[in-house]
């Protein structure tokens, strides 16, 4: 496993991390989860060298927290770095234009979520807390930065990052720019690269950790979705991938597929191509199932993807993203 600096925090992360929303199943997430399978997943991450997880209060309403509290307990000589996130107070995904930072995240809100947050890890400190929902128009208001502060100075966290909401990577450029914020979250993969534009660069100037998340576009770029795929009521993946969605999808990764250099999954080429970028400084699967996790965790050492004028799939890339125009429209509400 290679590890790379996170931003001016410094810490040596995996460039492959964990991402713990399936794993943790509950209402409006991800179904089929079974917390004996995911613990060994979990702990088959770290033995493979994994060391940074993401999670949130929201999934499974403090139970993905409770599990990585396990994965620390069981884990005391090694402990994993902890990032999760506080959940908007209006529980709405994602936040809206004009919304108030007084309705979403008011200050006693915060300390509400990280004191639930550090109970349901036992822990007395977080190393990163993250905003769950992001407006820019927030971006000079006082109130979030003084509890932040507050928090830092009392030693209940060590960093704070905005995971921002999805296709809206530019949503945060002024709040990045008051030099505050130590990571950011954003949607980065083959399909969605417009963190390019300005986001990554920015960060990279302003040493902000990247993360990345959702490296498969949600499962699409495993190559494993048919136009008839389905999913047992209750599991939020038919609220996104909807017919228009999931039949462009398709589209796009049967002709991606043809490109892959031979050998090469998708699954592993998807990941490939986020590490190659120097601009990250993690990614962030979601895995259940331990073949998965050990394929995955195994990307980092393969490294790079060729460079683009030998590797097709690469070229491939320039011309596969989702389109741009109206990404602001296409939102999806994930939790209730
Ligand atoms: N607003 C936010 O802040 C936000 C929103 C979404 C996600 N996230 C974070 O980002 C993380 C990653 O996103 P995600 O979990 O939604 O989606 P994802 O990582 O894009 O895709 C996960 C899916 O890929 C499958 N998979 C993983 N590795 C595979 C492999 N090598 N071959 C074939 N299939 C593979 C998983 O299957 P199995 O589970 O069966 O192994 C699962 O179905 C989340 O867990 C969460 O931590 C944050």
């Amino acid at each position: 496993m290679n590890y790379r600096a996170f931003g001016r925090l410094g810490w040596n992360v995996s460039e492959v991390g964990f991402g713990m929303w399936g794993i943790a199943g509950g209402e409006g997430g991800w179904t089929g989860s079974d917390d004996e399978r995911g613990m060994q997943a979990l702990q088959l991450a770290v033995n493979n060298g994994c060391n940074f997880f993401d999670t949130a209060w929201i999934y499974g309403r403090g139970h993905s927290e409770r599990m990585l509290g396990r994965l620390l307990r069981n884990n005391p000589d090694n402990p994993p770095i902890v990032a999760t996130k506080v959940p908007p107070k209006n529980r709405e995904w994602p936040s809206r234009r004009g919304d108030k930072l007084e309705d979403i995240f008011p200050p006693d809100h915060i300390r509400t979520y990280v004191d639930k947050s550090l109970e349901n890890l036992d822990r007395g400190s977080l190393q990163l807390l993250q905003f769950h929902v992001w407006e820019d128009d927030w971006a000079h208001d006082e109130r979030w930065m003084r509890v932040v502060d507050d928090l830092k100075s009392e030693k209940l966290i060590d960093g704070i990052g905005i995971s921002v909401n999805r296709w809206e990577p530019e949503n945060v450029i002024r709040t990045l720019e008051t030099g505050l914020i130590d990571s950011v979250q954003v949607i980065y993969n083959i399909f969605d690269q417009a963190p390019m534009d300005q986001l990554i660069p920015l960060c990279a100037q302003h040493q902000i950790a990247v993360i990345a998340r959702v490296p498969f576009d949600e499962g699409s770029l495993t190559g494993t979705l048919t136009k008839q795929s389905i999913w047992p009521e209750g599991d939020w993946r038919n609220s996104y991938f909807v017919r228009e969605n999931l039949h462009a999808t398709v589209d796009r990764v049967e002709a991606l597929k043809q490109d892959l250099p031979v050998g090469m999954t998708l699954a592993e080429c998807a990941l490939r191509f986020i590490l190659s970028n120097p601009g990250i400084t993690t990614v962030i699967p979601g895995m259940r199932a331990l073949g998965n996790v050990e394929q995955n965790l195994e990307c980092s050492s393969k490294g790079p993807l060729p460079p683009p004028t030998s590797c097709s799939v690469l070229r491939r890339t320039a011309g596969i993203e989702r389109q741009r125009h109206g990404r602001n429209e296409r939102r999806t509400i994930m939790f209730n």
